[in-house]
């Protein structure tokens, strides 16, 4: 038997590596015991026998799933995903065959995994903990999920969070986010942070929003369990919310009409024909009117493309940002910086492109006195592709290079994950090639030095091969 000993920070990526070992030394599933656990075994012995070398190929999405398997609690997730590795790569079984029990297993926990990381993004509640004086605000959160996946999950909170500081404690690991940098600890006892003022601002907030005349107490609870309710502050209020919805809903039906006209009838959708009058001169006061999805009616303004219509190619992004809303042109705050420098690098005159976003009107929630951004859907990007397809009859690019995932949703249809797809050229439904990129924005979060920069050096890459077609 031969005793492989996981670390408990940075498993999955230690098992991936000794699974590689293994296989290549033709190590069988049976004669291995993976462990986390730091018992002295002295007298462990390696007297596995070695074999025939095993290849381990696997398609991304076998990996994923498989490395998402691992965060499962199962003691047994490392020698079920590595028995199947190894059948996989002698050719035993294949990925999807839902016949198989050993894969149906991993499949069920990888679901049960993403199921928890979900339940944790949308349920850890911060306390604050900043120090007077201090540069940048400070949160902690105690949360407790049903699995170890707090590595998974903690990128999420980094991108949202990425300007503050924050520590996540759960009883298996925590995450730590400190001057932009993400590490993981065990968890010391007694982490639970204890209660303070911030607890009841969010009970403020959550009394706020709450809308009882949408009160659903069956949905509320499936959505939220009640496992989840002893570390939610607002949670509290809950009964009490209950209880007095019937008359706060009769107080809001009262209070209606005194939603400002204006407001109200921006954010009703209309689904009428589209404008057929329209020139390059006249398309940004009918976007500005475009009341077909409701991201409109909290933008400042529609941001048109710029640049010449005679340009070879043509340069999508996602959506106006805080800056490009309050401007009127794309791509001219942080992520617009970061293209123009790469772009100069890659000898992709911007002045030569026409840049446009996917979607027109920028998309936030309001934060206090900040904007937060948030991604169009797929409805909103479907509707606004109407706007983009006639840039496009305009433009006529030789190429369009599409920045991230819902640019390259609203050209290309599909929605796969775009960091699979980078560097290759797709097309739109109408022939028009279609390079796929990362989104400057996307290097712009990336916490890590190292791997913003290799991220940077492919960015560059594509838009050197797009710069190709300026001739
Ligand atoms: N991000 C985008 O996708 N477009 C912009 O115009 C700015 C930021």
């Amino acid at each position: 038997m031969l005793t492989i000993r996981l670390p408990r920070i940075g498993s999955v990526a230690a098992w991936r590596s000794e699974a590689r070992r293994l296989a290549a030394a033709g190590v069988a599933a049976e004669h291995v015991r993976w462990t986390q656990d730091a018992e002295n075994d002295l007298f462990a012995r390696d007297d596995a026998p070695r074999g025939n070398p095993v290849e381990i190929r696997l398609s991304k999405q076998a990996l994923f799933d498989i490395e998402s398997s691992l965060y499962h609690r199962d003691p047994e997730r490392f020698a079920r995903a590595y028995a199947l590795v190894l059948r996989l790569g002698r050719g035993e079984i294949r990925w999807g065959d839902r016949a198989d029990d050993m894969l149906r297993k991993l499949l069920h926990q990888r679901k049960e995994v993403g199921r928890d990381i979900h339940k944790m993004h949308a349920f850890v509640r911060f306390n604050e903990l900043t120090e007077p004086g201090a540069n940048r605000r400070a949160f902690a959160a105690w949360f407790e999920p049903d699995n170890p996946i707090v590595e998974a999950a903690a990128t999420f909170f980094a991108k949202r969070f990425g300007d503050m500081d924050w520590v996540i404690a759960t009883p298996y690991l925590t995450a730590r986010f400190i001057g932009g940098e993400l590490a993981f600890e065990e968890t010391v006892d007694n982490a639970r942070p204890t209660e303070d003022a911030s607890h009841d601002l969010w009970r403020t907030y959550y009394a706020n929003i709450f809308n009882p005349a949408r009160l659903m107490p069956e949905a509320m609870r499936s959505e939220m369990p009640k496992k989840y309710w002893k570390n939610l502050p607002e949670a509290r209020l809950i009964p009490e919310l209950i209880r007095t919805a019937p008359a706060r809903a009769a107080e809001m039906q009262a209070k209606l009409p005194s939603i400002p006209p204006a407001f109200a009838a921006k954010a009703g959708v209309t689904r009428s024909p589209m404008p057929q009058d329209l020139t390059p001169d006249t398309f940004k006061q009918h976007l500005d009117a475009c009341t077909r999805c409701p991201i409109g009616c909290r933008a400042t303004q529609a941001v048109a493309g710029q640049g010449p219509l005679t340009a070879r190619v043509m340069v999508v992004g996602e959506q106006p940002g805080d800056a490009e809303d309050l401007a009127g042109k794309p791509f001219v705050g942080p992520a617009g910086v970061l293209f123009n420098e790469c772009a100069s690098r890659a000898g992709l005159r911007r002045a030569e492109t026409y840049v446009t976003n996917a979607v027109k009107h920028f998309k936030f929630t309001p934060r206090g006195k900040r904007r937060i951004h948030q991604r169009p859907d797929a409805g909103e990007i479907e509707i606004c592709s109407w706007w983009l397809d006639l840039e496009r009859e305009w433009v006529k690019p030789k190429l369009i290079l599409a920045m991230g995932a819902t640019a390259a949703q609203s050209l290309t249809g599909s929605s796969k994950n775009i960091t699979s797809r980078r560097g290759s050229i797709e097309a739109t439904p109408d022939g028009t090639p279609v390079l796929l990129t990362t989104h400057p924005s996307y290097l712009l979060r990336l916490p890590d030095t190292g791997a913003r920069e290799a991220a940077q050096r492919q960015f560059e890459a594509d838009l050197r091969e797009a710069s190709a077609y300026l001739r």
